[in-house]
């Protein structure tokens, strides 16, 4: 009932839109009521008034009201329908505006963790159900009501015996929905649920292809997907039935207490009781009211199922933005002391804290770069400095405002962004450009794409600045989408510019070209960059490393090599490779190899000997460089890219151990031992690696006798507390 109450209030403000056109078109469904009732009372008048009596004068004069009354009723139709039809339509328009609308308020937080499949599901089959409410329901059931009021009005005032036999088989018709219509609506409910559930299934295995295909989790995801089609299948069924079960039972009551009149009026006009005019009518009107009824009973599952339907979308609809406009929030028109972080803690969710105590002060002009392992906090950082998200202690403030009180739009206008994959729309390369400034005008865009040193390469494609870029950029290269990223940042003239590992995806020999544009473009430009990979951002005037959310050290690069702790060591790992100017080929310096634990005990003969053995390979993202299961002969120094280390679950799902990066090694135990592969290796970026085979390693430490054993037992030991080695 709760639901129903529901559907009548938003299907009110739904009409109220359309308060003209929605009263001509109900007054027209009453006149054509009016219509078919003096239709069924025609019978009355004539047999009884015309041609019983041989009255010609009330004859003609019935039969010209029917034939009048039929003609305006039907030509009135098509001129209700025209105006329905301008109702539904602009109905559903509204609804999935409100949707959009409210789609593009909600904050970041809501789409990490809501299911697009269930969004998409608000669009698709809620916003059908209503169309067809709207379009179908509604008018039927609005008929079918009115339907049912004047015809038991009129069988009242023509034999209110026979009508009270006709009252009881309608009250016994309202009994049957009354009991079911809460579990139909349940059931309704649950089995929307399940399908959006399954469309979210799909969705996510149309995305996890290549892991299925890899793994051959084909039967394992089928298996899963046919236990949830099975559940579906027992909703369904039951929400079937109880929708069929409160359809049936009405009608035929309404078909027994028909025949129960028929018998009960022929008795009653025998006696003289009523005439035969009366009985015809009112068998007339009899069957105009069950028809009515028939149909009242066949839009209430409808109603039902709509209803549920109503409340995903208000539920939806009333999911409050986390992070939006405070009241009183101004604009801030230009940037000119600086971002400062005071006490700063921040987690995505309750439970989890991602940054803790963020103390700094980025000033206007400086270039900035946040740096550290993967996951440390770097892009939280800028996450807080966009307000994507709101800190949950400590404030972040630009020229001493505090964001929270700033409007995002005039924040967002401050600042150009480049990610490491950045969406292009399908449009045109303009377009995408154009589309961080509205204002901008073709030259301007010119500007940005030259400055990005992208121009030369658009004007070489045969429609320049018009060719489309496919779906996500998909026409382009990786190193075209990111430089025109980057014009459609600086199209906008930023005051900061925000990088989120804007390179990194890329292979060595684009990103290199990349961060020389992005150095001569940030020249004197505050930016604020998020990396890895300290190579790119030696010059910059402050550097911060992170450490599992929190700011570690802080100072420019001499500053902090000098300091001698996690930068120097840091930069100290991502060195030591030469890397060869093609960029397909990497070397390994004998004094990096040194570092590495399991080379520590080898001399230096050994060392420039092993060096030498080292083989550059390349992977591209989404390979995978090591199985579990597979016998391993192989160890791995990274020079560039990332990789993730993860194993299978049992149910199909992975699980992420870790992310190696720039300068990170792993498979160390298959230089020694030859024992199977715990977890497996998939590449996230272009990577750069340097391989190292057992027989080789093998050869050159036979050469120290009781060496290896020495390693072995080295080994072992390390292994007791490194519970993840590959
Ligand atoms: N949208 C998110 N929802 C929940 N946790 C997140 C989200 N984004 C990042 N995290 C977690 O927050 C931590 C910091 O992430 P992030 O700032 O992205 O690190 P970095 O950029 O240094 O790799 C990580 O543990 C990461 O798993
Ligand atoms: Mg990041």
């Amino acid at each position: 009932m709760e639901s129903l109450k529901l559907l009548l209030k938003n299907l009110w403000s739904y009409y109220s839109q359309y308060k003209l056109y929605s009263f001509v078109y109900f007054l027209g469904v009453f006149l054509d009521l009016a219509v078919e009732s003096f239709i069924a009372l025609s019978f009355k008048f004539l047999l009884d008034n015309a041609i019983v009596p041989k009255d010609q004068r009330v004859m003609i004069i019935v039969l010209l009201l029917l034939v009048l009354g039929t003609f305006v009723s039907k030509a009135g139709y098509a001129f209700r329908c025209y105006l329905y039809s301008k109702i539904v339509a602009g109905i559903i328009r509204n609804i999935r505006n409100q949707l959009f609308g409210r789609l593009q308020q909600l904050s970041l937080k809501y789409y990490s963790s809501a299911r697009s499949g269930d969004v998409l599901a608000h669009f698709s089959s809620d916003v059908s159900s209503i169309e067809y409410l709207v379009n179908m329901a509604v008018p039927a059931g609005v008929h079918a009501f009115l339907g049912i009021i004047i015809n038991t009005v009129i069988i009242f005032t023509l034999e209110w015996k026979l009508a009270v036999i006709a009252l009881a088989g309608l009250l016994l018709c309202a009994i049957g929905p009354f009991i079911f219509s809460s579990r139909a609506s349940l059931a309704n409910d649950n089995m929307k649920e399940k399908q959006a559930e399954l469309l979210s299934m799909v969705q996510e295995n149309i995305g996890a292809q290549k892991v299925i295909k890899s793994f051959n989790l084909d039967k394992t995801v089928s298996r899963h997907f046919h236990k949830n089609t099975e559940e579906l299948s027992r909703k369904t069924s039951k929400a079937f039935f109880l929708n069929d079960l409160m359809e049936m039972m009405p009608t035929s009551t309404i078909e027994v207490f028909n025949v129960l009149i028929i018998c009960v009026g022929a008795y009653l006009a025998f006696i003289d009781y009523i005439t035969p005019g009366t009985l015809v009518s009112f068998n007339s009107l009899f069957i105009n009211l069950s028809i009515a009824i028939g149909a009242f009973t066949w839009v209430f599952p409808v109603l039902m199922e709509s209803s549920s339907s109503m409340k995903r979308i208000k539920v939806f609809m009333d999911e409050a933005p986390d992070v939006c406009d405070s009241s009183g929030a101004q604009n801030i028109l230009q940037f000119g002391e600086g971002i400062e972080f005071t006490d700063v803690t921040f987690g995505y969710t309750d439970q989890q804290t991602c940054l803790s105590h963020i103390n700094l002060k980025i000033p206007q002009g400086a270039s900035v770069a946040f740096v550290g392992h993967s996951g440390s906090g770097k892009s939280s950082i800028l996450n807080l400095i966009m307000r994507f998200y709101d800190p949950r202690d400590g404030s972040v403030k630009i020229d001493g405002q505090d964001v929270r009180g700033i409007t995002m739009e005039s924040l967002h206008r401050l600042t150009g962004i480049v990610l490491q994959e950045n969406f292009l729309f399908n449009t045109t390369i303009k377009e995408n450009i154009r589309l961080a400034n509205p204002q901008a005008g073709d030259q301007d865009i010119i500007e940005a794409a030259k400055e990005a040193e992208i121009h030369d390469q658009i004007m070489s494609f045969p429609k320049g600045y018009d060719t489309l870029v496919g779906e996500h950029g998909g026409q382009l290269s990786g190193g075209q989408r990111q430089r025109i990223a980057l014009a459609r940042a600086l199209v906008r003239r930023p005051s900061v510019l925000i990088l989120d590992e804007a390179t990194s995806a890329l292979d060595p020999r684009t990103e290199m070209a990349i961060n020389k544009t992005l150095k001569r473009v940030t020249e004197g430009m505050t930016v604020i960059n998020s990396t890895h990979r300290l190579e790119n951002i030696k010059d910059y005037d402050l550097i911060c490393v992170m450490e599992r959310g929190s700011i570690v050290e802080t100072g420019s690069h001499h500053n902090l090599i000098g300091k001698n702790g996690i930068y120097a060591e840091l930069y100290g790992k991502q060195g030591g490779f030469i890397v060869a100017e093609d960029l397909g080929h990497a070397e390994i310096e004998v004094d990096r190899l040194a570092k590495i634990d399991l080379f520590k005990q080898l001399n230096i003969e050994m060392l420039e000997e092993l060096a030498e053995l080292f083989v550059s390979e390349y992977y591209s993202p989404g390979q995978i460089i090591i199985n579990a299961g597979d016998y391993g002969d192989r160890f791995y120094v990274i020079v560039r890219g990332r990789v993730e280390v993860f194993v299978a679950l049992d149910d199909g799902s992975e699980k992420i151990i870790n992310f190696l990066e720039d300068g990170d090694y792993f498979g160390e135990i298959a230089l020694l031992k030859e024992v199977l592969r715990t977890a497996n290796v998939r590449v996230c970026t272009p990577c750069l690696v340097l391989s190292l085979k057992r027989k080789h390693f093998e050869r050159i430490i036979s050469k120290a006798s009781g060496l290896k054993l020495e390693l072995e037992r080295e080994m072992d030991t390390r292994l007791l507390k490194l519970a993840d080695g590959v």
